[in-house]
């Protein structure tokens, strides 16, 4: 068995206990997961890019819509394959994946059949967009607490899921690699895409998300997804990822050209100290919320530092002068989707755990704990929408205004790398592979 199959079936091992563990509590007896049907364009005849149910990515690598795995506690999870005959798309043959030693495995050529195969299941969940076919077979539909209960396992990876977010990385550090030096040889926005996904050797649809990359001002446009012409820029955000096996990676760098304004540089060369520091604190136990504060209380430092802010980092996170610079959360969980979920369940069961009302946009309210992965990517932004009540309200005087506006041509700042929790710390997952 290779280091990559052992992995799998560790991780195969894991979900038949957790899932087992979630039965047990909903009082089901089998459940089926989809990989799911395809999404067509409304009054159109083209599909979206197809993506997996995240439930059935969690069990079983192969691509492709209407596969079906039947789950019961204490037997071999049951996958049946959908191997249509097709001269309009691809299908490539299955071979011999690592995988599949872990499924009993049948093969059939329609999605009729493949749902015939299920036979006739009593207390039957099932996860998945194939409504009208889950329901003709009894089952009950995306049950909301099981779905929890599975919610809340996805956030403990195995090794099998951290090995395939590192091979992610390695792919992702090629493209921001190239990126960098297409920036600095004055590049735009679409070359430095282009130079991205070829060093990656990706296509776009083949990337988690959208890639950001936004030179100078647009670099406060925190999901910017235009590819401009234009070259030669002061400043590059660039937030992009790459996917192996379903897990994606999700980093962002900053930089600045040597013709960039110093004090904008100064602020990059901050909020890289303040991402490392960040990084540094992370260790189980400490809550995520906790970890968010202390990015707002490092960035008002900065930003008292740089004299942008002339009041001490306490009062301006009290009076919420640092949320306009940073209006983002810290950070997310990460796995086979890139905001990874759970990250505001209280509780296995699925309790809310909204976040507190001075961080309304922070993604994980939960407690660090071993085995968790997600990112932390701490922002200070000139966004004009977000500072403009800032300069009438009674805060007024405590802006360099002037600073600001000169600053604000330079966009903005985010740093993002991705942590494994272990346990007694953690392990950062993308500076080995991209150091700056
Ligand atoms: N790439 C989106 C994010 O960092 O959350
Ligand atoms: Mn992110
Ligand atoms: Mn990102």
């Amino acid at each position: 068995m290779t280091e990559l199959a052992a992995l799998f079936h560790t991780h195969i091992a894991d979900r038949q206990r957790t899932t087992a563990e979630a039965m047990a509590q909903t009082s089901f007896e089998a459940l089926v997961i989809s990989s799911g049907k395809v999404y067509t364009h409304f009054a159109d005849d083209q599909d979206a890019p197809f993506h997996p149910t995240p439930h059935f990515a969690h069990w079983c690598p192969m691509s492709g819509p209407h596969h079906v795995l039947v789950v019961r506690p204490g037997q071999r999870p049951k996958l049946i394959r959908y191997a249509p005959e097709d001269f309009w798309y691809e299908q490539s043959p299955l071979g011999n994946p690592f995988w599949a030693a872990d499924f009993d495995l049948e093969e059939v050529g329609t999605a009729e059949e493949v749902w015939k195969r299920l036979g006739t299941l009593s207390h039957a969940a099932y996860i998945g967009n194939e409504m009208d076919r889950a329901e003709a077979a009894g089952l009950d539909l995306n049950p909301a607490l099981l779905t929890a209960h599975l919610d809340w396992h996805r956030t403990t990876k195995s090794a099998y899921e951290v090995l395939c977010i590192e091979e992610a990385t390695v792919i992702a550090a090629k493209g921001h690699g190239a990126a960098r030096h297409a920036f600095l040889a004055g590049a735009s926005e679409l070359e430095i895409h282009h130079a991205y996904v070829q060093a990656a050797g990706i296509v776009d649809h083949e990337m988690p998300y959208g890639s950001i990359v936004a030179l100078n001002e647009k670099g406060a446009i925190l999901h910017y997804e235009g590819k401009r012409t234009l070259r030669k820029g002061q400043v590059l955000l660039i937030d992009a990822g790459a996917q192996v096996r379903g897990y994606a990676a999700d980093i962002t760098r900053t930089l600045a050209a040597p013709t960039c304004d110093s004090r904008f540089s100064a602020l990059i060369a901050g909020m890289e100290k303040i991402e490392l520091q960040l990084c540094d604190m992370v260790k189980p136990k400490l809550p995520y919320g906790d970890l968010h504060h202390q990015g707002h209380l490092l960035i008002a430092g900065l930003l008292q530092e740089s004299g942008i802010l002339n009041v001490a980092p306490e009062e301006a996170v009290e009076h919420g002068l640092s949320r306009p610079f940073f209006p983002h959360g810290l950070g997310h969980h990460l796995g086979i989707q890139v905001h990874d979920v759970a990250g505001r369940q209280g509780t296995p069961e699925g309790t809310p755990a909204p976040p507190p009302p001075q961080h309304p946009t922070l993604r994980t309210t939960r407690t660090i704990d071993a085995d968790q992965v997600f990112t932390v990517e701490p922002g200070l932004y000139f966004i004009p929408m977000l500072l403009r009540p800032f300069r009438e309200n009674e805060h007024k005087a405590k802006f360099d205004w002037k600073l600001i506006d000169e600053l604000t041509p330079c966009g903005g700042i985010r740093i993002e790398d991705n942590l494994l929790v272990t346990p007694n710390g953690h392990r950062n997952l993308t500076r080995p592979h991209l150091p700056h």
